[in-house]
């Protein structure tokens, strides 16, 4: 992805959220459950976008890169301290230096996931841990961009009355390069992790997500954003 993807689209990304803000809720809980307890924990956040889900948390100093200046910007304002404005493929990161680093969504915008996975389990202290979560390629969620992604819009007879009533704004389905769970598993496996937990929520189809806050349960075949927590 280019590193201006994001740039001129960061009130329509926070916007989306704030008006879907039952399936905002479902993806912090999610988030939060994952994170665990943040204090006095090292954490950075790859592609940390506007730092719209760190300003939710009120113990923890986040750390964040971000290539988009203009959704990093905002980020700096809410309290994530930006190290870099760059993609993870671009900066250096400390050797055994993170508890926590996490991509809330930024996998879904980078094609070769090996190289920024790898750079991550370095930087990670021994017992640390890498987070993942996404919109899995294989949901109902990753079916329906990818559908809008390959027509160019939502406005499609075959995507008429079963879409959610916001749909997630297309100038960034465009951009997303959305993967399987278990591709990102394999991924994980070959450059060392063996540990691993799964947690899902958006159980619901897409059409019905921000109907209610959802719950969290264990595993990655049903949700709708799913998180891996791999373990150093
Ligand atoms: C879906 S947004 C998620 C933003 C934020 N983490 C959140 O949850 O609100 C994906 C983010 O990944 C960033 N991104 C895209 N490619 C990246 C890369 N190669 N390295 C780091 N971040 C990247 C984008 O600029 C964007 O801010």
């Amino acid at each position: 992805m280019t590193q201006a993807a994001f740039d001129g689209y960061a009130t329509a990304y926070d916007s989306w959220f704030m008006e879907n803000n039952q399936l905002f809720e479902s993806e912090l809980k999610l988030y939060k459950k994952v994170l665990g307890d943040v204090r006095d924990k090292r954490i950075l956040s790859v592609g940390c976008g506007s730092g719209l889900f760190e300003s939710m948390l009120t113990d923890a100093q986040i750390e964040g890169i971000e290539p988009s200046r203009d959704m990093g910007e905002i980020a700096q304002k809410r309290g994530v301290e930006m190290i870099q404005f760059g993609t993870i493929e671009q900066v250096e990161l400390e050797e055994a230096a993170y508890d926590v680093i996490y991509f809330n969504g930024s996998s879904s915008y980078i094609e070769d996931l090996t190289a920024p996975y790898e750079k991550c389990r370095r930087a990670l202290k021994p017992n640390g841990r890498l987070i993942l979560l996404d919109v899995p390629k294989e949901s109902g969620f990753g079916f329906m961009y990818l559908l809008a992604k390959q027509v160019g819009t939502f406005d499609h007879d075959d995507l008429r009355d079963v879409l959610p009533q916001l749909p997630y704004p297309l100038e960034l389905c465009v951009h997303g390069i959305w993967h399987s769970t278990e591709e990102k598993i394999d991924v994980l496996k070959a450059i060392g992790f063996e540990q691993f937990e799964f947690y899902q929520t958006l159980l619901n189809h897409p059409m019905y997500a921000n109907e209610q806050v959802e719950e969290v349960i264990e595993g990655y075949k049903q949700g709708g954003y799913v998180a891996i927590i791999a373990h150093k």
